[in-house]
């Protein structure tokens, strides 16, 4: 799809608009290596993430998932193909503020309390002070954190800093929200509770998910679809529909459900064996 780039698009993520959320097309991403040495971090990747949807990006250490969200976030640029977000070229969605970003590191400044850390982007972009701390504490009550906002991020344990870091990747109403293993470093008890509360955040939201991980778990937990990368170069192996319902419907016993382990398997069959060993049940190979 070559994206309009005109004025008089569809206001991202409103209702009614038909753009994808992403669009990544043909794209590749070779970094130029020591003494001439390339890196082909990505190579011939196309993908379609719709308004609204989840989709997990799963596979080896370097197999080019971090490169991928950086270039839909436009923190870096494709060496071929192109991105498109919500129809538009991902430079104009970075500057239109249509996504919000939470990485491994929360990455909050120390010396500002919570409320400051989640108000930091709104100020940035000219948001008046009352607006500002009306949304902050709108977002502090959906992570809840509302008892802590005037505590400052070394007070708090590092699930509660994640939390902070969500909310604040979303006090711009994002239509799109990109997370580079935002729970990695966290306990496997913590993870699966900030696991439910992104699932119930998603679904109040409605914003479109972009998540790199590299638990299997995690990915058929949260997600609607499933992309499995293999490395060197970079690809998409495969994708699992993983289809066990609409977000907001997802509580903590769907990790017992047996739906859930079949989709848990079939992730593992296309990142170990290659899409061509996968029961074609629920795959989609490319
Ligand atoms: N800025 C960069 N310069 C050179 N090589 C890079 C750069 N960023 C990533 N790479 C290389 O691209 C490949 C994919 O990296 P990355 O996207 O970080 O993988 P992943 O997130 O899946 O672990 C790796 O081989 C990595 O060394
Ligand atoms: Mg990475």
């Amino acid at each position: 799809m070559t994206a309009p780039t005109t004025a008089g698009a569809a206001a991202p993520g409103t209702p009614g608009t038909t753009a994808a959320a992403v669009q990544v097309s043909g794209v590749g991403r070779v970094f130029p290596g020591e003494g001439g040495r390339a890196v082909t971090a990505l190579e011939h990747v196309d993908l379609t993430v719709g308004a609204g949807e989840f989709v997990s990006l799963i596979g080896p250490s370097g197999c080019g998932k971090s490169t991928l969200l950086r270039l839909i976030a436009d923190l870096d640029s494709p060496t071929s193909g192109s991105i498109a977000v919500f129809g538009r070229p991902a430079r104009e969605a970075r500057l239109g503020h249509d996504y919000g970003i939470a990485f491994q590191q929360a990455g909050l400044l120390p010396w500002r309390t919570v409320r400051a850390n989640i108000e930091l982007p709104l100020s940035l972009h000219g948001v008046g002070r009352g607006a500002r701390r009306e949304r902050a504490d709108e977002m502090l009550a959906l992570v809840g954190l509302a008892d802590f906002a005037d505590h400052f991020p070394d007070q708090l344990s590092g699930g509660m800093q994640q939390r902070v870091a969500i909310a604040r990747a979303l006090a711009e109403r994002p239509s799109l929200l990109l997370m580079d293993e935002p729970f990695g470093a966290l306990d496997e008890m913590t993870r699966e509770r900030l696991q439910s509360e992104l699932v119930r955040i998603c679904a109040e939201t409605r914003a479109a998910v972009v998540f790199v991980t590299h638990s299997i778990p995690e990915a058929v937990f949260l997600s609607d679809r499933v992309v499995v990368m293999s490395a060197r170069p970079g690809r998409i192996a495969g994708i699992v529909d993983v289809g066990l319902g609409r977000s907001g419907d997802r509580g903590d016993g769907l990790r017992e459900d047996a739906a859930y382990f079949a989709a848990v398997t079939a992730v593992r069959e296309a990142l170990h064996g290659g899409a061509e060993s996968v029961p074609s049940r629920g795959v989609e190979t490319r």
